[in-house]
């Protein structure tokens, strides 16, 4: 049985914990509002937020019920439209989505308003282009796109700043309700959660499905997901710390995308933090992981691309024999193909920590620019003194059957110096270690051409006082 809160009334389910959120939310609690649009975390019709009891208080995150399994919501607060929506009357968020005509249909409409309120119970400062952004993984058809922003700007507007120091905190919720964001009961969730236990972890045997996220795995979906035994990663505290020492970074393997960001680790490396806002939306970025992404394999993963540019190295744990540390350029053998032994996963992943004298870049060419995996990516760290080039470390993705360090171009480059002809060499060298094919993304030729372009871009972002992008072209 799996106990929570589903908006002001406790909700028990005997459904098993791998069924779909947005399953029990239509099928079985009949609550519609919530549309189920493309079941792969892609459009955020069926957008829902979830609280979650931190030591401070509440934190709410909007999320893609279709990809949650119900697990999750043991000893939460799960909130869905109806559940945001006054007794009379409408939401602020609700009133400016009227007042803007930014929904038509309004098939998409509940996904969009959870987004934004979900946003604003996340940020004591609201603004404009973050509450954009926030809308990043909501999907449209019909209204089109101007009169959204413009209910956005309206609410960002109406609901100014919050006088509370932490967003998860009593203060903030307070703020929220005066301002007709969020009901009154959200006040006293927080008491009710404290006397039900939280999320497990699983049968603790480590012979389950390991779940992280499940963005990837969940999307995939497949026979047999929905009552197959796991292992809940996203619940275990050793998997989610953040730590730097001695010179290294270590994240721990259930770390998501969104608690990077706010972690900052990255900050200062380049636009290495601001990339990871390309990595799909706010509702997937809530829930997906580092080691989801190392693991999934795909030779597109934004993250696993950097990590390879980084030299990092993974640390298995709870597997046969012991945990292992080894570079993550050796874990990747062939198409979805590891070097993880059977039950053994991956615990933390640690890398070099930022050097000043070192240049980080990241590019992602994607067919939109949000809420799409690449169809080429490529990270670059290179370490330049008086004009030559020390060490370089250059990755590529939608290359090859696997997320491709590329080392031959990487050790080419040491002892070079920065030049137009070294950047052509290094492009050149890119280009004949790819083995791209023929997809939806693109070409073989067309993925192997851009690779080189991106190689180059790299440099140009990097030196841009000494190379002249015209000898580049
Ligand atoms: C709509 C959508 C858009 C996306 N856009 C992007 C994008 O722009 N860029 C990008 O890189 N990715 C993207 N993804 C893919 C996905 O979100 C990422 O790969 C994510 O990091 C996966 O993490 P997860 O925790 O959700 O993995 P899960 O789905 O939980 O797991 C993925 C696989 O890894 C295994 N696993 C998970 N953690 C561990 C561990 N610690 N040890 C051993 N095995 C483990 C699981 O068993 C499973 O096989 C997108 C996905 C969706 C649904
Ligand atoms: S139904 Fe499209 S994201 Fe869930
Ligand atoms: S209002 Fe029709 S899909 Fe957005």
């Amino acid at each position: 049985m799996i106990s929570f809160i589903l908006n002001d009334s406790d909700y028990t389910t005997s459904l098993p914990p791998g069924a779909s959120t947005l399953d029990l939310l239509r099928g079985e609690a009949l609550l519609t509002g919530t549309r189920e649009g493309c079941r792969e975390g892609d459009c955020g019709a069926c957008t829902v937020l979830l609280g979650i009891p931190v030591d401070t208080g509440t934190e709410y995150m909007a999320l893609n019920s279709c990809i949650l399994p119900v697990a999750e919501l043991q000893g939460r607060h799960l909130v869905t439209i109806e559940g945001i929506t006054p007794e009379q009357g409408l939401s602020a968020v609700q009133e400016a989505f009227v007042d803007e005509g930014a929904s038509q249909c309004g098939f998409c409409t509940p996904g969009m308003v959870m987004s934004i309120t979900g946003y604003l119970l996340s940020t004591q400062s609201p603004d404009l282009e973050a509450a954009i952004d926030s809308l990043g993984g909501n999907i449209c058809r019909c209204t089109g796109y101007v009169s959204v922003r413009s209910a956005a700007g309206e609410i960002v507007g109406r609901t100014g700043p919050s006088p509370a120091v932490d967003p998860a905190s009593a203060r903030h919720l307070e703020f929220l309700v005066e301002k007709n964001v969020i009901p009154g009961y959200f006040l006293g969730i927080r008491d009710r959660l404290r006397s039900m236990r939280g999320p497990g972890t699983g049968d603790g045997h480590g012979t389950g499905i390991p779940v992280a996220g499940g963005t990837d795995l969940f999307a995939a979906g497949g026979p047999g997901l929905r009552d197959s035994t796991m292992e809940f990663l996203l619940n275990d505290s050793s998997l989610g710390g953040i730590e730097t020492a001695d010179g290294w970074v270590r994240l721990g393997a259930a770390v998501t995308v969104s608690r990077l960001i706010s972690s900052g680790v990255f900050r200062g490396m380049g636009d290495l933090q601001g990339s990871l806002r390309l990595v799909s939306s706010t509702q997937v970025r809530n829930r997906a992981t580092i080691g989801g992404n190392i693991v999934n394999a795909s030779p597109i993963g934004d993250l696993a691309i950097i990590l390879l540019a980084l030299r990092a190295y993974i640390e298995t744990g709870r597997g046969p024999g012991g945990s292992r540390r080894l570079a993550l350029r050796d874990l990747y053998l062939g198409y979805k193909e590891l070097d993880l032994r059977k039950g053994e996963i991956i615990s933390a992943v640690s890398f070099p920590a930022h050097e000043p004298s070192r240049g980080y870049s990241f590019e992602k060419v994607s067919m939109r620019r949000h809420l799409d995996i690449a169809s080429v990516n490529s990270a670059a760290a290179i370490l330049v003194s008086e004009g030559t080039i020390r060490e370089a470390d250059i990755s590529a993705g939608g290359v090859a059957p696997v997320p491709l360090y590329l080392s031959d171009t990487s050790a080419m480059l040491a002892g070079m110096p920065v030049t137009a002809d070294t950047v052509q060499s290094a492009a050149e060298s890119a280009m004949g270690e790819a083995s791209p094919i023929d997809d939806v993304r693109g070409s073989a030729r067309y993925k192997r051409v851009l690779l080189g372009r991106l190689v180059k871009s790299h440099f140009l972002k990097l030196f841009p006082g000494i190379l002249d992008p015209a000898a580049l072209l």
